[in-house]
């Protein structure tokens, strides 16, 4: 155990931290800081004791932020049999995944990736099914304003937001794509693109974005968007996806490992457009399975207003259908100087916060509302140690990696 007396200022923590925090079920985290007691956490134990299963994770770089990611998950996957999926901007996860039996997809520059941003798959409203279409015009809108910021330096236009949604719901009318789940479905029998023979529904082929751009070009009222887009078709440097989706996959592991992209953008670009793949392939579909979405450096998505709010609708809409977000982010600021940010730290009801640089430790102990001892962990913490704060109630403890797990957490 450890002494209070060689902790100094941070026993200053005391009188705010509730030393036995953790949960009765859950996965194993650690230690808790001050009284040695081990720690555990049941991200799906639901409300009053969490209100929601997402997790924010901050610090400075080497602070231990994907070690903890990786511990979660990995634990969580043995327990509950969570299925995840892991948006790996830096490629950091492929030995975890592996080890764990996963699939490993290699998103590469100008290389079709199948998957494709106009998937689409029923919702659950009471005990109703029905396409959501309403809802993917808005994750379009907000991948295309993306893609505006960046490149043009604005937000779309008026005439640019209202083409945007007559040509995708002209693009699903035209597949006879409706509000009704069986309009997803053709009612016949036969051979599907991969080969194998199907009674009954086959999946109807989705639109790309080249059908999109090019009923934006023909149109005639959006040429800046539409030459805007050029680069983002198949053959092209960013058509990455612009394609239907090939991979049909039951992996329960899979990693999106975008390792060999080197600018920030494409990797923003990627990231948004998977997100939204795994959210109508995987999550949609599996409404009662426990989902774990894990999204590390996170800060990519703060870059814009729209993908930070887009970031923040999967956070809202995650809850009923048992998906976690896991977010981590080694720069804060992109958080707290920004509405959506701020947003997303809140609907997180777990947070880490692991050690800070002295530079922005004041704004933290401000925004998380912590003691002076608080903030002193967090400019002294060693790797694996942070503030966690369970629906408010804070303590702090250190991650523990054991023995057999080092050769897949520690990169
Ligand atoms: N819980 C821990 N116990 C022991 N060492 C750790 C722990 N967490 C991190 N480390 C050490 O710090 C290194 C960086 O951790 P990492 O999680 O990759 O940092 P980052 O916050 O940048 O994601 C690890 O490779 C490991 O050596
Ligand atoms: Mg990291």
């Amino acid at each position: 155990m450890k002494e209070i007396c060689f902790l100094g200022g941070v026993s200053t923590l005391i009188p705010i931290a509730n030393p036995n925090l953790s949960h009765n079920s859950g996965v194993f985290l650690g230690r808790n800081y001050f009284t040695n007691a081990p720690v555990y956490l049941d991200i799906f134990c639901g409300p009053p004791t969490l209100p929601n299963p997402h997790i924010f994770i901050c610090g400075t770089s080497g602070a231990g932020k994907s070690v903890a990611l990786k511990l979660l998950s990995e634990r969580n996957i043995v327990t509950n049999g969570s299925s995840t999926f892991f948006i790996d901007v830096e490629g950091e996860y492929s030995k975890l995944v592996k080890k764990l039996g996963g699939r490993i997809i290699k998103i590469r520059q100008g290389e079709s990736s199948g998957i494709n941003p106009f998937e689409i798959e029923p919702e659950i409203k009471g005990n109703k099914q029905f396409v959501n279409i309403l809802d993917k015009v808005a994750d379009i809108r907000a991948l295309l304003s993306t893609i505006c910021h960046n490149h043009m330096g604005r937000t779309l236009n008026a005439t640019e937001i209202t083409e945007i949604e007559l040509i995708v719901n002209e693009l699903y009318a035209e597949k006879g794509i409706t509000t009704d789940a069986n309009s997803l479905f053709e009612k016949k029998g036969g051979k599907l693109d991969n080969g194998k023979y199907v009674i009954g529904k086959i999946p109807k082929k989705m639109p790309t974005l080249s059908e999109f751009q090019e009923k934006l070009k023909n149109r005639d009222k959006c040429s800046e968007l539409a030459e805007l887009l050029i680069p983002f078709l198949k053959g092209n440097s960013l058509g990455i996806f612009d394609c239907e989706s090939t991979i049909f996959s039951n992996d329960d592991i899979v990693s999106f490992d975008m390792s060999e992209i080197k600018d920030e953008f494409t990797k923003l670009y990627s990231s948004f457009v998977i997100l939204s793949w795994v959210w109508q392939k995987f999550v949609l579909k599996n409404k009662d399975k426990k989902k774990l979405i894990v999204c590390d450096e996170a800060w990519l998505f703060l870059k814009y207003k729209e993908s930070a709010d887009f970031l923040a609708n999967v956070a809202r809409r995650g809850r009923k259908y048992n998906s976690t977000l896991l977010i981590a982010s080694q720069f804060i600021d992109e958080f707290l100087n920004s509405e959506e940010g701020k947003t997303i730290i809140n609907i997180c009801s777990t947070r880490f916060l692991f050690k800070q640089s002295s530079g922005n430790v004041d704004e933290i102990q401000q925004f998380f509302d912590l003691s002076d001892g608080a903030k002193e962990l967090l400019t002294s913490a060693s790797p694996g140690e942070c503030i966690m704060s369970l629906n408010n109630n804070i303590t702090a403890i250190s991650f523990e990696v054991a023995p057999y797990e080092k050769e897949f957490v520690f990169t």
